[in-house]
């Protein structure tokens, strides 16, 4: 192991259905981080994938009436799925692992043996209760008013023969791991898994499951399956090569530097990971954080509450670097943080349009305007700097390391913070300065002007190199617009002032970062949301047959006839009624009104032969009398109550009986 290398990895997504913003935040934190740890030299293994066995799976594709795997697949590698949707959001991974990668599956085989053989693992009979979404065992005393701990949702008995992994006896270790070491973070996470779960006495875990197939199956015992988070917690070594021939930088890479994980799933990755570890004489990760969720409206993001966010089409409206930015400037990662459309766009408009795009649009276009785009070499330097030079300059150097300091603790919240008060003061410096006014004397001031310009470049460079890990693009983007040579985008160079060359070539280039008009942003926003919620909905609803008979006799009184519509016209004064004239075949005309006028238009119904209900008595609509009722068909489609005239051939005379 070389103590350059850096092992981080992401939680692997259950591809269950399309990730949400909540999966993205996760995502791109780590991104950031690795993206982090490259500018800092080190050599990256950044790792995420999907965790695709399980019964959740196993029923959704059944519903869906596919195999596991072509359902999988779907979410996996189609369209605007998982692989997409990290493209797009511009993710480093080094490594993706699929949980049905064969080589991961032959490897948990020879784990879950090595487990097995060594007594960690053994046959015995669960009794107890099941959370089927969050596939965790439960007993009675850890349920939370008779339901999921985690979820909330109803648990099912469950009752099967099973392996055990003997949990318990990692019990001390695992305590003393957590209380007396930096091993979990955030610390208030440390007390939660030691209170609810190790003190009250750490059981033993059921590893394998015999009521569905879709897993690794156990190679020894046919019929058993392994239980789907021993599977998933192992892809973190098996997508580096153990027990397989597919990759082998496992002694490079182990052990893991981070995992980054939501807080719901710290208990798997400080509890039950650091035990399978100890039992296969494994070194243990050196960090997990566990990071908080992103809510809407105070509560949890879920496909049943209708109310997940789509990160493409926040993408695609504010672009991607403004979306990673805005997740990791306003929410601390350690906590939950609210998700609202508004503080998106009032995050992009403050610091990205305002603070950061201001300056650097400002800066180049001042460069153009008073030195055509080149200030005079020899304008780093100053004879007598004034107090607000020292102040920004001072500013500016000191920034990598408080940005270091923030970053190496998984804060990148308050790394962002101090990039931003950099960025304000720099912009403040602007406004001292004036360079307006230096410039409408050159020669007494011009000098001065450069290296006030000078000032603001290099201040921007700075800040641009410690926000490249958060917004690659548009960093490499505003590189160009200052001229910022390779050497000078280098972690190196952010700690020393000075790196940019004075006599570089600065180019006002495209706007970095547009300001969103809120009130557009958000009206399109709604508009998205009722399309989603309305797509969400079941696409065709139509009413229960009705349980009452009706007796024969009964029925044929209804005396439905074919009538031929003679003319048809809206009631005046109603946006409801339709008035229909008809050939009901007697010789004289039936008039019968009808409320369809926002499903038909008068003039296309004239000519068309119709059903309609000739001996209902008459009665007054809107001061005019209806001699029936006609038929129509009707159903609900995405919400939206869908109505159809029963028409029929042409070829039927008006009159004809119906029965
Ligand atoms: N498959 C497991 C992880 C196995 S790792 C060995 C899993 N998958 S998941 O798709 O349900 O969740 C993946 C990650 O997304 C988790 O870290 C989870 O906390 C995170 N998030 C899901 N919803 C979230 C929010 N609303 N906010 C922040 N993160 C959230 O768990």
């Amino acid at each position: 192991m070389s103590d350059n290398r850096f092992y981080i990895t992401t939680p692997i997504y259950y591809p269950s259905d399309k990730l949400h913003i909540g999966h993205t935040y996760c995502t791109v934190a780590t991104d950031a981080i690795a993206r982090y740890q490259r500018l800092r030299g080190r050599e990256v293994m950044f790792l995420t994938g999907t965790d695709e066995h399980g019964q959740k799976i196993e029923d959704k594709a059944a519903e869906a009436g596919v195999s596991p795997k072509e359902f999988v697949d779907k979410i996996v590698c189609g369209d605007r799925g998982v692989l997409d949707l990290w493209k797009l959001m511009n993710i480093s991974n080094d490594r993706f692992i699929r949980t049905t990668d064969d080589y991961h599956v032959s490897a948990i085989q020879k784990i879950f043996k090595k487990m097995y053989e060594n007594g960690d693992i053994y046959k015995g009979k669960y009794v107890g209760k099941y959370c089927k979404p969050c596939e965790s065992f439960w007993t009675e005393s850890q349920l939370v008013d008779g339901k999921c701990p985690d979820c909330g949702r109803e648990v099912q008995d469950a009752e099967e023969e099973a392996y055990f992994f003997r949990l318990s006896k990692y019990a001390d270790r695992i305590q003393d791991l957590l209380e007396n070491t930096d091993f979990l973070e955030p610390r208030s996470r440390v007390n939660e898994m030691v209170n609810n779960f190790i003190k009250p006495g750490l059981e033993d875990l059921c590893v394998s499951r015999t009521s569905f197939t879709w897993g690794v199956p156990v190679d020894f015992d046919p019929g058993h399956v392994v239980y789907v988070w021993v599977d998933a917690l192992s892809n973190y070594i098996t997508a580096l090569g153990y027990d397989n021939d597919k990759y082998d930088d496992f002694d490079k890479f182990w052990p893991a530097d981070v995992h980054i994980v939501g807080k719901e799933i710290v208990r798997f990755h400080s509890i039950i990971w650091p035990a399978m570890l100890m039992s296969l004489g494994l070194p243990l990760p050196r960090k997990v954080f566990g990071h908080g969720w992103l809510l809407l409206d105070g509560g949890k993001m879920s496909k049943s509450k209708g109310n997940v966010v789509d990160p493409y089409i926040l993408a695609e409206m504010f672009g991607v670097d403004a979306l990673r930015f805005f997740l990791m400037r306003t929410f601390p990662f350690g906590s939950d943080g609210n998700f609202s459309n508004e503080l998106l766009i009032q995050t992009i408009n403050t610091d990205l349009a305002n603070d950061l795009g201001n300056l650097v649009s400002r800066t180049t276009a001042m460069v153009g305007k008073y030195f055509g785009g080149q200030l005079p070499a020899g304008c780093k330097t100053w004879a007598e700097p004034q107090e607000v030079d020292t102040q920004l300059i001072s500013m500016a150097s000191a920034l990598r390391d408080a940005y270091q300091k923030d970053m190496d603790t998984y804060a990148p919240h308050k790394a962002l913070e101090e990039v931003f008060k950099v960025i304000q003061r720099a912009n403040k410096y602007i406004d001292e300065n004036a360079p307006w006014a230096l410039a409408k004397d050159m020669e007494q001031s011009g000098a001065r002007l450069a290296h006030v310009l000078y000032n603001l470049l290099e201040t921007t460079r700075i800040c641009g190199v410690l926000l490249t890990p958060f917004m690659p693009e548009s960093m490499d983007k505003l590189f160009a617009q200052i001229g910022a040579c390779e050497g000078c985008r280098t972690w190196d160079s952010a700690g020393v002032w000075g790196s940019l060359s004075d006599h570089a070539t600065v180019s006002k280039g495209e706007n970095l970062f547009p300001r969103v008009d809120a009130e557009k942003a958000l009206e399109e926003l709604e508009r998205v949301a009722e399309e989603a919620k309305k797509a969400a909905l079941p696409a065709l609803e139509v009413e229960p047959l009705s349980e009452e008979h009706v007796d024969f006799d009964t029925f044929c009184k209804n005396d439905l006839r074919a009538v031929k519509v003679v003319n048809c016209e809206n009631v005046k004064k109603s946006n409801k009624l339709l008035k229909f004239t008809l050939d009901d075949g007697t010789g004289t005309h039936r008039q019968i009104l009808s409320g369809i006028a926002q499903y038909y238009k008068p003039e296309e119904l004239i000519g068309k032969t119709l059903v309609a209900i000739v001996n209902l008595p008459p009665r007054k609509m809107m001061g005019q009398e209806s001699q029936g009722m006609l038929i129509s068909a009707v159903h609900t489609e995405r919400g939206e109550e869908k109505l159809n005239l029963l028409m029929v051939s042409d070829a039927i005379p008006a009159g004809a009986k119906l029965c």
